[in-house]
């Protein structure tokens, strides 16, 4: 079978196996050229098959020799399709990582469930004994109560609406999007699924069944942004929820004291992730950003991120680097007030006709397409993928 790629909207219906793998293995290559460092050795990662989470475990894995459990939510193949990226870039992580000698454990289900949580820790008993860091990296749109009540997420402003332009990636142009003002409702039911709750419940189950090894840390990811932004993320759903998260590590922190441990919320950079092409209008300056950081050489993508994160300012010569909130800085560059400048100056003149001419649209969109395992310079998307084989690998 050849796979070509299938866009809707923002969303991308299927992904390419075999591009996934080259996607996980640039990944491992940048985090081996950065050089090894001094952290972790047991870690669990939730949220570990895309985004921030996949490139925290592999800079975990490959940076710091960690052995980790992964817990993520994805699809394998079946007969509605060939399955989600984060199903294959699970697979390909564990097998790179079992490579090396690495213990690499993949949970697929819902890790908002008790459940999951009871699975994780017979996991870790049983792999690791205990954990010496918990990364926190869920992004969802649906939580799903222990008492069956299912809660949704929304991606809405507070007080006026907000409108600008957004970016439809499936026809590579910009079409008009609005924000609407959240109702008291909505705002609190984005802060259940996207707030700290979940993130607590996890840290006490795991202080509960002594999963927690002394000097446990635990992460959680966080942006605030602009104040360009704020209408479309700080002062939207979606912030009330991290502002909630950041609450939320100051009661883990308290709780871990007791181990010698910490709870710290790292805020990062916008990226292009499968959660952030989501949100509407943000992309926009997503594409001005990344044209801006570009020049200026102080681009990172996830891996990058991650890989600075752990090595300087969690777990290099200084320890933990924060300010004078506890809140770990990876968005230093982004807010530079220059770059910021020069965003807001391109965000102002940005049409439907100009915008390729403006920013790095289509770095973003290489990105959104390699995120999926499109467009990934080293695959030969001619050769034909053999399903079958796919079939029979097991996360
Ligand atoms: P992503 O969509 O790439 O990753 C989300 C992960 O959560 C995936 O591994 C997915 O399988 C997992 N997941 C979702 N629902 C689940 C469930 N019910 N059970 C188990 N696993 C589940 O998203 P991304 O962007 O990496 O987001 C991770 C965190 O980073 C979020 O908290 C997000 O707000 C934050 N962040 C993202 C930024 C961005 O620009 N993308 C910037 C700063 C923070
Ligand atoms: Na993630």
């Amino acid at each position: 079978m050849i796979i070509q790629p299938q866009i809707q909207g923002c969303v991308a219906r299927n992904c390419h196996p075999i591009g996934c793998r080259a996607a996980v293995a640039q990944q491992i290559a940048s985090v081996k050229a950065a050089g090894p460092f001094n952290g972790p050795k047991r870690v669990l990662v939730l949220g570990a098959s895309s985004g921030f989470g996949l490139a925290s475990r592999i800079a975990l894995a490959f940076g710091a020799g960690a052995d980790t459990i992964g817990v993520s939510f994805e699809r394998g193949p079946s007969d509605k399709g060939i399955g989600s990226a984060g199903w294959y870039n699970n697979i390909w992580f564990r097998q790179a990582a079992e490579q090396e000698g690495r213990i690499a454990v993949n949970l697929i289900g819902d890790a908002f469930s008790d459940a999951m949580r009871q699975q994780a820790i017979a996991s870790i008993r049983q792999q690791l004994g205990q954990v010496d860091l918990v990364v926190y990296s869920l992004a969802s749109g649906i939580r799903l109560l222990a008492d069956g009540t299912q809660v949704r997420s929304v991606l809405k402003t507070t007080g006026q609406p907000f409108s600008g332009w957004g970016l439809d990636l499936e026809h590579d142009s910009l079409v008009q999007q609005s924000l609407a003002p959240a109702t008291p409702e909505e705002i609190r039911d984005t802060v259940t699924v996207m707030g700290g709750e979940d993130w607590q419940l996890w840290l006490q189950a795991l202080q509960q069944a002594d999963c927690l090894a002394p000097g446990v840390q635990t992460v959680a990811y966080s942006y605030i942004g602009p104040e360009s932004t704020y209408p479309l993320y700080r002062d939207g759903t979606i912030g009330y929820a991290k502002e909630h998260l950041h609450a939320t590590a100051e009661a883990i922190n308290l709780q871990l004291a007791a181990l010698g441990g910490h709870a710290w919320v790292s805020v990062c950079k916008a990226l292009v992730t499968k959660a952030s092409a989501y949100i509407p209008v943000l992309p926009v300056y997503l594409g001005l950003l990344m044209g801006v950081m570009k020049e200026r050489g102080v681009h990172e993508g996830c891996i990058e991120q991650m890989q600075r994160l752990f090595a300087s300012k969690m777990y290099g010569p200084r320890g933990v680097v924060a300010d004078g909130n506890r809140l770990i800085r990876m968005d230093d560059h982004e807010l530079d007030p220059a770059i910021q400048a020069a965003v807001s100056a391109l965000w102002s003149k940005v049409t439907p006709d100009n915008f390729h001419a403006l920013g790095d649209f289509a770095g973003l969109r290489r990105d959104f397409m390699q995120l999926n395992g499109f467009e990934l310079a080293e695959v030969d998307y001619g050769a034909p993928v053999n399903e079958s084989a796919l079939t029979e690998l097991t996360p």
